[in-house]
């Protein structure tokens, strides 16, 4: 039997609480088919080690992820170590070092999710939003001088490469080729006169190769207006890594909140493993309740799936959460229920019994 190896990496906060809700619904899905499964390796890689080690992960972090399939990962950040040092260290480490530089975020309002705004048809969200993953305004590179002193001055330099930026607006182009969606560019070159007029020249360099897609291209300020106002004009979305950020915890906003807001870091090329986490942090203010909302780790749970081929079962656990939110019975209380992080948990699981009978 097919075994994939997934490396688990809970973090602080909620990150452990959703993560064994997100674990236990890929494993069910294996079961259900019969035909593969899942091993997990724990890490206890975060904050609470950092604290301990001085580290956030051991130095030969990427060295021992390398050998596995994929990675889980659940959120990291605790007050009191700097979110820099938390996050540069052991997240965007891991971005980087494995080259995923495709971060596909859907934002697709399901059925029974709550939605703030008014006016429009639920079918109308329903996107996905491409974040380029490794460089741009993430790239780290920069100065702090003269610290304390009356001239103390930082430099934050972007760093947008041609390669960079033709793979992830390739990619996305691809995808909405595959799927007869439009493309939407999203980037700010009024304002950002070397980086975002690089990125738009490249998007538009790229779009003569695909003429079969209909493509926009919107400054980000309009965009993110007409997120709210008009979201129906999104389908495929690519931009850079801060706009992509910024950009899907609106989208999460408007499909449901951070609970149901999914993330997978991808490595097209399959040389590294990829890594699936959603989108939300350790949430500090709900942390050790048990009742964060799981339903975002179980939807990173099965963009895991539809990148191993399991796109059946991708597509099952999306159902589950849907039938979920449908009937409405078992929910978190940032979606209006009391229910408990595990209750949520168990409760997709017999949704994903009942489905795939
Ligand atoms: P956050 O996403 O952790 O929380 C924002 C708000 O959304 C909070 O009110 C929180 O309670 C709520 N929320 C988030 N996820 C939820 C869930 N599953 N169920 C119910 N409510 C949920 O963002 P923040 O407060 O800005 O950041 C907290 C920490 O997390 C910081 O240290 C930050 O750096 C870190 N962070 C980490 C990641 C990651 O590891 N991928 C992502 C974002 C933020
Ligand atoms: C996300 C997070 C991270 C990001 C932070 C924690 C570095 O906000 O995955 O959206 O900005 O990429
Ligand atoms: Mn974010």
């Amino acid at each position: 039997m097919k075994e994939y190896k997934v490396a688990v990496i809970a973090g602080d906060g909620i990150g452990p609480e959703v993560v064994s809700e997100g674990l236990k619904a890929l494993t069910r899905a294996a079961d259900i088919d019969g035909g593969f499964k899942f091993s997990y390796t724990f890490f206890p890689w975060g904050c609470e080690y950092y604290l301990e080690n001085g580290l956030m992960m051991p130095d030969n972090g990427l060295d021992i992820l390398k050998e596995f399939d994929t990675i889980f990962f659940g959120a990291v950040g605790k007050p009191g170590v700097p979110d820099h040092i938390s996050l540069w260290k052991l997240l965007l480490t891991i971005r980087k070092g494995f080259n995923q530089y495709i971060n596909l975020r859907p934002v697709k309002l399901l059925a029974g999710a709550p939605c703030p705004l008014s006016g429009i048809n639920r079918a109308d969200i329903d996107m996905t939003v491409i974040r380029e993953n490794s460089e741009g305004e993430y790239a780290g590179e920069g100065a702090w001088l003269f610290r304390g002193q009356s001239e103390e001055t930082v430099i934050q330099h972007g760093v947008f490469s041609r390669k960079g930026c033709s793979r992830v607006i390739r990619y996305a182009f691809e995808l909405a080729k595959r799927e007869n969606k439009t493309l939407t560019s999203v980037s700010k070159a009024n304002a950002l006169n070397y980086s975002m007029v690089f990125w738009d020249e490249i998007f538009k360099e790229i779009s003569l190769e695909y003429p079969e897609v209909k493509t926009a291209s919107y400054l980000v300020d309009a965009a993110s207006m007409f997120f709210v106002k008009d979201p129906k004009r999104f389908q495929v979305v690519v931009t850079s890594n801060l706009f992509g950020d910024i950009l899907t915890d609106l989208g999460a906003a408007i499909a449901g909140g951070m609970g149901l807001a999914a993330g997978a870091n991808i490595n097209p090329e399959r040389e590294y493993p990829s890594m699936f986490e959603p989108v939300h942090g350790s949430a500090p203010d709900i942390a050790g309740k048990g009742v964060a909302n799981p339903l975002a780790a179980v939807w990173s749970a099965s963009q895991m799936l539809d990148f191993l081929g399991y796109e059946k079962y991708g597509s099952l656990l999306i159902d589950a959460i849907e039938a979920l939110l449908v009937s409405g019975k078992t929910l978190t209380p940032d979606l209006g229920g009391s229910a408990t992080t595990e209750e949520v948990g168990d409760a997709v699981l017999e949704h994903l019994n009942v489905l795939a009978k």
